[in-house]
This record gives structure tokens, C-alpha cells and sequence, in this order.
């Protein structure tokens, strides 16, 4: 099981870093843009070094397949060839896929609503596929069914496409992703941070820290 990160701010990631259990961290164009103002191209290459040794995901903004290789381009001079691109599943983006995959391109392919997205982006290759549970919730799409359909075809094809479920707004979404098959979720930090710090949490741990105290005070 993998756990990321779904942010672009600095400060965050560093504070994820030192608590969780982490293997990457992941971006889009409406995440970075919280940030601004930044150099694009320079906060990413801060991202990249601040996650040396964890996966880091930057979606490629345009929408079609020849601006999506051209990206592709200057990220990979920035960032290294290392770094997964976040390539939506639609026409121009399958077609970007398959140019990608025979450039040996790590890919995540993102914006999934539907699992015909999802099953052709593992045949097209994708190493990741990002279904969008909120935004399906949202839209009445099952984002559980949908990924549990998608975690058949790539146990069945032995794909090794993983299931990097995305768009979360509340812990009890991603516990369902998990529990019906995906093989990592991407979060923002503040719902783990609002998980561990629930009343009924903390509330236990101050009691037991006082019974602590006083246990050792005799
Ligand atoms: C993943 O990286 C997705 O882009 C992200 O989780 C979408 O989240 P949102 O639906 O909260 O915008």
C-alpha cells in the first residue's frame, strides 16, 4: 500500500515527510496554482529534490498530444526522466500515452471518471491510474465499484498498473478506495492531520498522558 502526498506547498510536504509513511507526492496545475506566485519550472525542481527518493507526479497542462510531448520535454530536462507524468485519459491524452511509453516515460494517467478510461489507460501502459473519488461522488459515479472493476483487469492482465486512488475530501473516501482494491491513494495532508487529531483521539491521549503523570508521581 502506498500512501502520497497531494500538494505542491513546501512546508507541507516537509512536515508529511517527518510523519508518514510516504512514497511520493503529487500535483496538478490547480494545486500549484495555490501556491503563486512561483517559477513554475523552479518549484518543481524544489519539489524534486525535497522528495529524492520518493515518486513525484506533474500533470502536463495542455490538451493535445503534440503540446503534451513537448512538455513532457522540459520537464524531463528539469526534473529527470524519473518523474511521472500526469497525463489526463482522453483522446490526444491516450495518443500522448502510447508516443510517452515508447520513450520509456513513466506515466500517471490521471482524470479518471469512468472505468473505460481507466482499463484503456493500463492497456496504453500507464504505471499509475488516478480515479477521482470525490469528483466521481460528486457526479453519482460508485468510485468504489469503479475501482474494484479496475483492480480485476490489472490483477487479471498481471498489468502491474496501480491503482492511485485521488480527489479526496474526507477520511471515510479514502478508506473505501482501499478497501475495494487501490494500490496507493494520494491525499491532501490537512485530512490526515484532521483524522489524527479528532476529539476522540486526542481526548484518550490526554487522559492516559495524565494517568501517566500520575502514575509516576506515585
Ligand atoms: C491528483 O493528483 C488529483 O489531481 C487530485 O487529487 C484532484 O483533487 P481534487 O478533486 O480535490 O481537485
Amino acid at each position: 500500500m502506498e500512501w502520497m502526498l497531494d500538494t505542491a506547498n513546501i512546508e507541507e510536504i516537509r512536515k508529511g515527510l517527518s510523519a508518514y509513511p510516504l512514497s511520493g507526492v503529487t500535483t496538478n496545475p490547480t494545486i500549484l496554482k495555490r501556491e503563486m506566485p512561483i517559477s513554475y519550472y523552479d518549484h518543481l525542481a524544489e519539489l524534486r529534490s525535497l522528495c529524492a527518493g520518493l515518486t513525484l507526479h506533474v500533470q502536463l497542462g495542455s490538451e493535445t498530444c503534440d503540446g503534451m510531448l513537448a512538455e513532457a520535454e522540459k520537464l524531463w530536462a528539469r526534473l529527470g526522466r524519473e518523474v511521472y507524468l500526469k497525463v489526463p485519459v482522453t483522446r490526444e491524452g491516450l495518443k500522448a500515452m502510447l508516443r510517452l511509453r515508447e520513450r520509456g516515460a513513466r506515466i500517471t494517467a490521471t482524470a479518471v471518471y469512468y472505468p473505460i478510461q481507466g482499463m484503456l489507460a493500463i492497456s496504453a501502459g500507464a504505471d499509475y491510474l488516478a480515479p477521482y473519488c470525490n469528483r466521481m461522488e460528486q457526479n453519482a459515479i460508485d468510485f468504489g465499484e469503479t475501482i474494484a472493476q479496475l483492480r480485476r483487469m490489472t490483477d487479471r492482465e498481471n498489468s502491474g498498473a496501480k491503482i492511485l486512488a485521488a480527489s479526496f475530501k474526507n477520511a471515510g473516501q479514502i478508506v473505501r478506495a482501499i478497501d475495494a482494491g487501490a494500490h496507493a491513494v494520494t491525499v491532501p495532508p490537512s485530512l490526515l492531520e484532521t483524522a489524527l487529531s479528532s476529539v476522540l483521539v486526542m481526548d484518550t491521549v490526554h487522559t492516559f498522558s495524565a494517568d501517566h503523570q500520575a502514575v509516576l508521581q506515585g
